[in-house]
Formats: C-alpha cells, structure tokens, sequence
C-alpha cells in the first residue's frame, strides 16, 4: 500500500466529554509523529458527502486549547448513516445509500485512511465502509459505557461525576423535606450508569434494566426504612429500564392511565408515590449528563485512545478499533467489537456490593 500523507477524522453519534480531547491527541500525534495533513469531517460523516461544504483541514492550532472543551469541534449526528441516508425531495422523506459517494469522495479528497469515533451504530457505518475499500479505525465512544470490547469508554467517568454530584445536592433536600425523590440518569440499555452513580451518591434503592423490579418491592423497602427512622429515600432509575409488572395495576387501582413509556422516571416517581403514600419528586438530568468538560481520568483515556488509533493507522491496521483492557490499550478487529453490549451482571460484583451494603434494587 502506498505512503500515508493524508487521514480524516469523524465523531458520530451522540457526543460525549472526551471527544475533543481525541481529537487532538490524534492530529498532535498524526503531525508532530508523522508527518501526515488531517481533515475534519464535519456531522458525522456528512462531511464525506458534501465535501466542499463540510471538511475542513485540522491542524496543531486548530487544537489548541479544546483538551477541556465538552462536546466536539468538528460536529456530530445520530441521523447521517450513508447507506440509509434520509434525504427531502419534494415535500417527501426518502432513503438512498450514498455510501459509493462516501468512497469516491474520500478517494477525491486524498484520504489515505480514516479515523471514525463513535458508538457501536458509528461503528457499524466505519466496518461497512472498510469492507468497501475505505482505510478505517475506529475509537470507541459511548457514555453508557455499553460497549463490550472496551473495559470502559471515554464520557463515562465524567457522567459518573455528573450524576453523583447531582445525587449529592438532591440528597439534602430530600432529607429536609422527608421525601422519596427519583433520579432518572441515562443508559438506553444498560444500568451501568445507574448503578455506578448510584453506589457513589449513596442511593437507597437502583434501579437498572438488567434487573427486573416492582413497585411494590421498593415500597416495602420504603416502609422498611421508616420503621428504622429513616423518612427520605434516594432512588436512581437507568432510562433503559422497562415498565415494571405491577405499574399497571397500581395506576389502573387509582382510576389513572400510565405515563408515557418515554417517561419511566416519572412513571416509577409517581407509582412509588402512589404505593407508599408518601410526597415524591422526579429530576431528569438528561443530557446534562453528556455536557461540560471530560474528568482528568477522561481527559487522559481520551488521550491514549487518540494516541494509539494513529499509531494503527501507521501500522496499517486497518479495520481495527482501540480499546481497553487490563488497563492497558490494545486494539481489536471492529468486527468482533460491534453489536455485543455489556450489561450490567446482576450477579456481579457491583451489585453483589451495593446488595451488601443494602440497597434496594426492587427484586
Ligand atoms: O447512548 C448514549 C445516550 O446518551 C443514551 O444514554 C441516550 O438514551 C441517548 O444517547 C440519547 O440520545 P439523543 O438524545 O442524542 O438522541
């Protein structure tokens, strides 16, 4: 294969802290190390298909100074996959692949390789592309910290410290008020979130997709604690988490339709409440939580990961994805990183502690 000069750089999917910081690890080592030019594909990989408009060469100044910044310089989308891009005509909402474009254009543009960063979704677009003939490594990004090939992803530590610090503050008012107060914190399929931030922050009851629950289980617990004199209760629930069996039933008992799906926190806040007759309040962070500037665990994994997806690109390990393991960075084939979650083990060691120390997790 021919001499490297040229390699692009993408972030797709929801952003997340440390996405920056990627960034510019990777152009710093791509030019200080070897010598090679960086293009910014802007919104995922639009920038691959309208070129002209959204790419943009990234050099040592154009990263300067973004380490600390949240969020990322070059843009990002959850809704830009080439091989089923959405496109309007004519008042109509139709599907085309674009994805021959895709490699025309990064041939056009001079790309010898790219760097995709993005979740399992981001992931599954750069693989197809490799197979196709584009030169691809990946990072993996995800807060969720759902991805099974890496022991943990970039985001995740400073939404941990979100969410703690915002468990902390609710915790003082619940007290002063003698309240059951609910904390709704991301994580679309996995508890990994809900159950980290909620050990930290001292919650009383968890609950995460992975463990079944019912509302009449954690109104127990309630009571249980107030027979001890405790009149407040923290309870953190993952966004992934279904409707548990008994919801139904204990609206249907006060004459009341059930929420929304998409409102669980709220839904589970005003079960309990109506359960345990007892004053509930319901806080979404939301997406807080993937705002704000990368933690310096953050900041320095981001950095190993930027570092190292070039050092892949050098080697010509195309096809490959940076990860973690052992607390160590290793890379493995994007093929075998895609599509399998990490789920939160309900017989694992996170639980089996938090079980220990006594919290509630509704089973
Ligand atoms: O996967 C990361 C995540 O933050 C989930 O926790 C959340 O459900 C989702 O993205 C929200 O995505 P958006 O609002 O950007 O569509």
């Amino acid at each position: 294969m021919a001499e490297i000069r040229k390699i692009g750089i993408c972030t797709g999917g929801g952003d997340c802290p440390g996405l920056n910081a990627v960034i510019r690890a990777a152009v710093k080592t791509a030019v200080l190390r070897y010598g090679y030019e960086v293009v910014g594909i802007e919104d995922g990989f639009d920038g691959l298909i309208w070129p002209a408009q959204k790419s943009r060469p990234l050099t040592l100044d154009d990263v300067s100074g973004i380490l600390p910044r949240g969020g990322t310089i070059i843009g990002t989308t959850n809704r830009g996959d080439p091989f089923k891009y959405k496109f309007v005509e004519g008042g109509q909402e139709i599907v085309k692949d674009v994805s021959d474009d895709v490699i025309r254009n990064a041939k056009a543009m001079g790309l010898d390789a790219l760097i995709v960063i993005g979740g399992d979704g981001t992931q599954k677009i750069g693989l197809q592309l490799w197979e196709k003939g584009l030169p691809v490594v990946g990072v993996p990004k995800t807060i969720d910290n759902d991805l099974s090939a890496t022991e943990i992803t970039f985001g995740f530590d400073t939404a941990l410290h979100t969410c703690t610090d915002a468990i902390d503050k609710i915790h003082t008012t619940a007290e002063s008020h003698h309240r059951i107060m609910v904390v709704e914190v991301m994580g679309r399929d996995a508890g990994w979130i809900a159950i980290e931030a909620g050990l930290a922050g001292g919650a009383h009851v968890i609950l995460i997709p992975e463990i079944p629950f019912t509302i009449q289980k954690v109104c127990d617990f309630v009571r249980d604690r107030e027979a001890v004199g405790k009149r407040f209760t923290i309870v953190v629930v993952a966004e992934g988490c279904k409707q548990p069996g008994d919801m139904a039933t204990k609206f249907a008992e006060q004459k009341r339709a059930v929420p929304r799906p998409s409102q669980i926190g709220y839904a589970i806040g005003e079960a309990i409440g109506m359960c345990a007759k007892r004053e509930t309040r319901v806080t979404v962070l939301g997406h807080i939580q993937r705002g704000g500037s990368p933690s310096p665990f953050d900041r320095i994994l981001s950095t190993r990961f930027g570092v190292a997806v070039v050092d892949l690109i050098a080697e010509k390990k195309f096809g490959q994805m940076v990860c973690l393991r052992e607390a160590r960075i290793h890379s493995v084939p994007i093929a075998d990183a895609v599509g399998a979650m990490k789920a939160v083990d309900p017989n694992g060691e996170m639980v089996t502690i938090a079980k220990k120390i006594g919290v509630c997790f509704g089973d």
